[in-house]
């Protein structure tokens, strides 16, 4: 049993004493400890591959913040490389895949059978879940169809996705084989998480805002379901970022929790979500500011919400270059609020 398993019940839509809440990107970046922890390697990947320093920054937000949650210390990218398409982490500029998917023998020769290659998730999510002895809940999660298939044509981030967006039009049934495979590689994974003991997993849909509605429903939606639908074991968390007209089709699945960025009113998302829990959705700009406004966005927010069913979050990633003193303060505002 977990000392404190608000984000649980929260998730499940039971009674909370408090709303719980945690960091999306809380391992790593904003913490000077993991910054310690990085340069004693070669590269983020050295880092992502060793599951001692995984389980240690993994842990340091839970215990520096103080956040009702860990996330394990990984990446979405790991599930190209493991169905057979290597990236590399550019230092202060992001990802980039030498070689991209372009037609359909690029997509013949990528497996699905993805779990042999990311034992070192799994072994790190073993590692963690022992080592954090029960404090609080461990949440896997792996990046949506739609955000890792991007990364696999366009080879590197994209204001546009131009070139991802390009194939959805110019080659659908190349565009769905793709979308497929994907998705049966990231429920395998998902479910291997869960074994290993994640407690909760959210999908992260973080270029789901390049796509129209039409383009979402045809190429993005029907995958989310299936993971929904196969992920029976836990509560599912689906978060597409900057994409709020698919709310309530996301409240039509079987997931248990829907993520939300800041560009939408907590009671408009109410209305359209009949009665899922939701998360989110602070803008991360707000840690920028001083205490004051801070506590007074937060409360304003949690208001907004509501206290039950809900558990609390940035409305994306913390950004890297935000004070951890002001990252920590607002977890305390959270916590604190009655
Ligand atoms: O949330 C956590 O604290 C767990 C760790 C985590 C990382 N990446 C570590 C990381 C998670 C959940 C991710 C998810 C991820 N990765 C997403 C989805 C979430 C989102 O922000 O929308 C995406 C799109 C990626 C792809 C990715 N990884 C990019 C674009 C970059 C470079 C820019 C950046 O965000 O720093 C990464 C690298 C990365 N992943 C870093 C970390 C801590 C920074 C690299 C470093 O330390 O050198």
């Amino acid at each position: 049993m977990l000392t404190n398993d608000l984000l649980l019940r929260a998730a499940r839509g039971e009674e909370v004493e408090r709303i719980p809440v945690w960091l999306m990107r809380q391992a790593g970046r904003i913490l000077p400890e993991y910054k310690t922890v990085r340069s004693s390697v070669n590269g983020f990947k050295e880092l992502v591959k060793n599951p001692e320093l995984i389980c240690e920054v993994t842990i340091q937000p839970v215990d520096i913040l103080g956040v009702d949650a860990a996330i394990i210390f990984s990446d979405i990218l790991v599930i190209p490389e493991a169905m057979g398409l290597n990236y590399e982490m550019i230092e202060s500029k992001g990802p980039f895949f030498p070689k991209t998917i372009e037609n359909k023998n690029d997509v013949l020769q990528l497996t699905e059978d993805v779990v042999p290659n990311l034992q070192y998730v799994f072994e790190s999510i073993r590692l963690t879940k022992s080592t954090l002895n029960n404090r609080v809940p461990l949440i896997g999660f792996a990046g949506a169809p739609w955000t890792i298939f991007s990364y696999m044509i366009e080879g590197k981030g994209s204001k546009t996705f131009s070139q991802a967006k390009k194939m959805l039009y110019t080659d659908p049934v190349l565009s769905h084989s793709l979308l497929d495979k994907i998705t049966s590689a990231t429920i395998a994974y998902l479910k291997e998480q869960v074994k290993s003991g994640a407690d909760i997993l959210q999908v992260f849909d973080s270029w789901a805002g390049v796509l129209s509605k039409a383009q979402y429903v045809e190429f993005a939606l029907p995958y989310m379901q299936k993971i929904t639908t196969a992920i029976t074991e836990v509560p599912v968390i689906l978060f597409a970022k900057d994409a709020h007209y698919i709310l309530g089709e996301f409240a039509q699945t079987n997931c248990a929790v829907i993520g939300l960025d800041w560009t939408i009113e907590p009671e408009k998302a109410r209305k359209e979500t009949a009665g899922k829990v939701l998360q989110g959705n602070l803008d991360p700009c707000v840690l920028y500011a001083g205490k004051e406004t801070i506590k007074k966005e937060t409360e304003k927010m949690l208001r907004s919400f509501g206290e039950q069913k809900y558990i609390c979050n940035l409305g994306h990633g913390v950004y890297p270059d935000v004070d951890f003193e002001k990252a920590k303060y607002f977890i305390e505002v959270v916590q604190q609020y009655r």
